[in-house]
């Protein structure tokens, strides 16, 4: 019999490594940790864990002297005999239950951002606007302490809220985020830095491509989230004019819960029907352009009714089809 190979996250009957910097705890729960309480109806309550301290619902009170010590994933019932299943909260069900500035980037949102902008560990990372937070975290967790978030909030207002959110998810201040007030269109150029990904999650992304541009490495990726099909059409077309990027690839993302039961199989009869959609394109090296596209537009794509920007080689008035 061989040892069991040494593993740099430790004893996994112990607590998860501090210098994972993972937001997540193992073992007994403790004094200080978040904990959410999901009733038999789903209705959930998240709070912080603090000795002497009662948690009050409809359903009476629990005290929370009663949840400290014990392992999570487990149920307890209040003073009138509410049931209630006790977890840490998982980052997906973190974001969207923390308090809000702005809206937040939704968890399969965040997931394709972290997949389809290929956020690595040791990535150097800018995002710009910070929110609430959330996609910062799943950001954080992406890069690990070996990479950096950069991120940019304009209104300070939602960067409060933000460092707050991102603090308490990881249980103190992140080694590899730096939250900078001010805008990126600004901001970024200024601070002089370079990175492998730029996340745009803000009304006007257009605005920001050129910083965007120059900040990104040749092979870097640039990646917006936008929540209309006019600020998609904009912001696609103006990364072509641009010309230093790949042809932008635009999605959107749909996930549909499913009912089984017994015969009763079917899809949910709820279902968020739309968040935002997604573009990212590669950083060309510099001087380098990308072919044009070889297929002509769609008759009337670029028609006398569009205003917007216009690519290169895409005529003024189309030839008639
Ligand atoms: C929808 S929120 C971002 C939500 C965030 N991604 C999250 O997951 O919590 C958009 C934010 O972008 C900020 N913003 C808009 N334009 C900006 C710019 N040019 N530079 C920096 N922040 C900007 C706004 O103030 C707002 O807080």
């Amino acid at each position: 019999m061989t040892d069991a190979p040494h593993s740099p996250a430790g004893d996994v009957a112990g607590d998860v490594a501090p210098e994972a910097w993972s937001g997540v705890h193992r073992g007994p729960l403790r004094a200080g940790e978040w904990v959410r309480l999901v009733d038999g109806k789903g209705r959930k309550h998240n709070f912080e864990l603090v000795p002497g301290k009662r948690f009050f619902s409809n359903k009476g009170h629990l005290e929370h002297d009663d949840l400290i010590g014990r392992e999570e994933g487990f149920a307890v019932t209040s003073s009138v005999g509410g049931e209630y299943l006790v977890f840490r909260p998982l980052l997906s069900e973190f974001v969207v239950s923390m308090p809000r500035g702005a809206a937040v980037v939704y968890p399969k949102d965040s997931a394709q951002i972290v997949a389809m902008a290929d956020i690595f560990p040791g990535a150097h990372v800018v995002e710009a606007g910070v929110g609430s937070g959330a996609l910062t975290c799943s950001l954080l967790r992406a890069v690990g302490p070996y990479g950096r978030v950069s991120s940019f909030e304009r209104r300070k207002e939602f960067a409060d809220v933000a460092r707050r959110n991102v603090t308490q998810f990881f249980g103190g201040d992140h080694p590899a985020w730096n939250l900078t007030l001010g805008d990126l269109a600004e901001a970024l150029p200024a601070s002089g830095e370079r990175c492998d990904r730029i996340i745009l999650d803000m009304l006007a992304p257009w605005d920001c491509l050129d910083a965007a541009a120059d900040a990104l490495l040749p092979g870097g990726i640039v990646c917006a989230y936008v929540a209309t099909t006019t600020q998609l059409s904009k912001f696609v077309e103006a990364v072509r004019v641009h010309g230093g990027f790949t042809e932008p690839a635009p999605w959107e993302s749909l996930v549909r819960d499913w009912h089984v039961e017994g015969l009763a199989v079917r899809p949910g009869h709820k279902m968020i029907g739309h968040t935002a959609f997604l573009v990212t394109a590669r950083r060309m090296a510099p001087g380098e352009r990308a072919p044009l596209k070889k297929r002509r537009p769609a008759p009337g794509a670029y028609g006398p009714d569009y205003t917007g920007p216009r690519p290169p080689g895409v005529p003024e008035t189309p030839a008639d089809d």
